[in-house]
């Protein structure tokens, strides 16, 4: 990944391969936002009147590079815009800096070393431009040959990101980049996961990477595979797992720090592909469906991003991995199975296993009464209807804890929404065949999938809900830190809730 530095130097003296400087949109025209000033001076005072001579107004995302002839030591300078500036008095927020961070890395692609003298304030603009550079950076390029001569590729990422006007020695910036690196890291860990086509990411494998990472960052690691889940009763899993050649895995993944007074327990949907099973998806466009396992990269990659924080509080992480295919084994529609909560479910459509899977990870995990359960799923298509693309569904079984969540989406950039469970919409599900059926009224589907799964919550557990179907995935061009293909959706949110819970914030 893209190092992150801190830097004093000026901007005049840095050897770097590029500058990236930020431009608001001014009253009259384009503004070049504080911490280039250096720069400025090497363009005699007229970078905003050069930048609007070509064009550049500093609209959000706008990426303008430009020639250095002299003054600075670096040959180009990257001007990024900024949006509108802000009123007298205010900074630039930091979902601003992140994305103006992340287009310019983007833009930055092929080269080695940019600096970043974008305006810092303070610790929390640090941790902004730096976790916006290093998910910006991000590419996936794996299954990619790389024909191109190494030294002219121009798609590697950047590979350093200096932020300008930051004192290494500050321990405030310190932290702040140190924690930008680990979470970024993280998210693009999440990303990875998602992006890495299901003939090469089925239960099975994904399971052998969570143990790598439990080894490498001291987490305690169980699998449970089809023969422990068979053996345990988890109907839900093997349902839904039975139709694949790779049969389903539950891994339990444990950080526990000593003096943490909480528990917090993360259940992850983990469909490394879903094509509906037996009530098959219509053919066209089902190469996204890889994607369906981003609940669980997200989990996988909060547990370590908080082992690699060292958190105040315990967070054990479910991951519910199966496929869902068609085939003389699959579960039919009409099948009853028995739950690992003992609790019967007619399936009445094969295509709606994500709430099976999470069930019996749901129960599995209330057993071990954590403070809280938040579950992370690409579950339903209902809820990209209703919110889009960009925006994750919360919903919960406590107002001030979905408003938590709510608000802790918002505070680290992430878009979220509060969404209810409508108590009449429960006995949609109702089936004179067994307790109850996967699927019920389809007007609400995405909160009737979150009232499945909160037949699953133990007595007494606070509990969240939160729908990724829009934003786990990203079809369309990149934007500000968002690549192509997997976000690494909701990592961020998980991260920032451990940390309140450790600070004693939350409940
Ligand atoms: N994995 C899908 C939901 C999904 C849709 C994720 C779009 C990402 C993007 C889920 O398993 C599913 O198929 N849900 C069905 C449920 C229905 C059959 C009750 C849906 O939403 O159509
Ligand atoms: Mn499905
Ligand atoms: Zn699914």
């Amino acid at each position: 990944m893209t190092a992150l530095t801190l830097s004093t130097s000026s901007a005049a003296t840095l050897r770097a391969d590029a500058i990236v400087v930020g431009v608001a949109k001014g009253p009259k025209g384009p503004v070049v936002a504080p911490g280039a000033e250096a720069v400025d001076k090497a363009f005699d005072g007229k970078l905003a009147t050069v930048l609007e001579t070509l064009g550049a107004g500093g609209g959000e995302g706008e990426v303008t590079k430009l020639p250095v002839l002299s003054g600075l030591k670096a040959p180009v300078v990257l001007a990024v815009g900024l949006g509108d500036l802000p009123a007298e008095g205010d900074g630039f927020d930091e979902e601003t800096l992140r994305r103006a961070a992340g287009s310019a890395a983007r833009a930055l692609a092929g080269t080695k070393k940019a600096a970043f003298a974008l305006p810092v304030e303070d610790a929390e603009s640090v941790a902004a431009i730096g976790e916006g550079a290093l998910l910006g950076a991000y590419s996936y390029a794996t299954y990619r040959n790389k024909g191109v001569a190494k030294k002219d590729d121009k798609s590697a990422p950047l590979a350093e990101a200096a932020i300008l006007g930051a004192k290494p020695r500050d321990k405030a910036f310190k932290a702040a980049a140190e924690r930008a690196a680990a979470v970024a890291a993280e998210v693009n860990r999440a990303r990875d996961l998602v992006n890495i086509p299901s003939n090469d990411l089925n239960p099975k494998t994904f399971a052998a990477e969570v143990q790598t990472a439990a080894k490498e960052f001291g987490l305690k690691v169980e699998v449970l595979d089809e023969k422990a889940l068979l053996k345990g009763g988890y109907g839900g899993l093997m349902g839904v797992g039975q139709g694949s050649a790779t049969p389903p895995r539950l891994v339990r993944l444990a950080y526990t720090h000593p003096k943490a007074a909480k528990t917090l327990a993360l259940v992850g949907k983990g469909i490394t592909y879903d094509s509906g099973g037996i009530s098959l998806k219509p053919a066209g466009h089902n190469e996204t469906m890889k994607c369906d396992m981003a609940g669980a990269a997200a989990v996988f990659a909060a547990v370590v991003a908080v082992a690699r924080l060292g958190l105040e509080v315990n967070v054990t992480g479910w991951l519910a991995l199966a496929e869902n295919m068609p085939s003389g084994n699959a579960t039919r529609p009409g099948d009853v199975l028995k739950m690992y909560s003992g609790k019967t479910v007619e399936v009445l459509n094969t295509d709606a296993e994500g709430r099976l899977v999470l069930a019996d990870a749901l129960t599995r995990a209330s057993e071990e009464n954590p403070d809280a359960i938040i579950d992370v799923a690409t579950l339903t298509g209902a809820m990209v209807l209703a919110l889009g693309n960009r925006t994750f569904g919360v919903m919960a079984n406590d107002d001030a804890f979905r408003t938590a969540l709510y608000e802790i989406a918002g505070e680290v950039g992430e878009q979220a929404w509060p969404m209810p469970l409508p108590a009449e919409l429960r006995k949609s599900m109702d089936t004179p065949v067994a307790d109850l059926a996967n699927m019920g009224e389809r007007m609400g589907g995405g909160l009737v999938a979150g009232l499945f799964l909160q037949e699953f919550v133990g007595e007494g557990i606070t509990w969240a809900h939160l729908d990724i179907a829009g934003p786990a995935f990203h079809e369309s061009a990149p934007y500000g830190y968002t690549p192509k293909g997997g976000t690494g959706s909701s990592v961020r949110t998980l991260v920032r809730l451990a940390e309140r819970t450790a600070d004693g914030d939350l409940g």
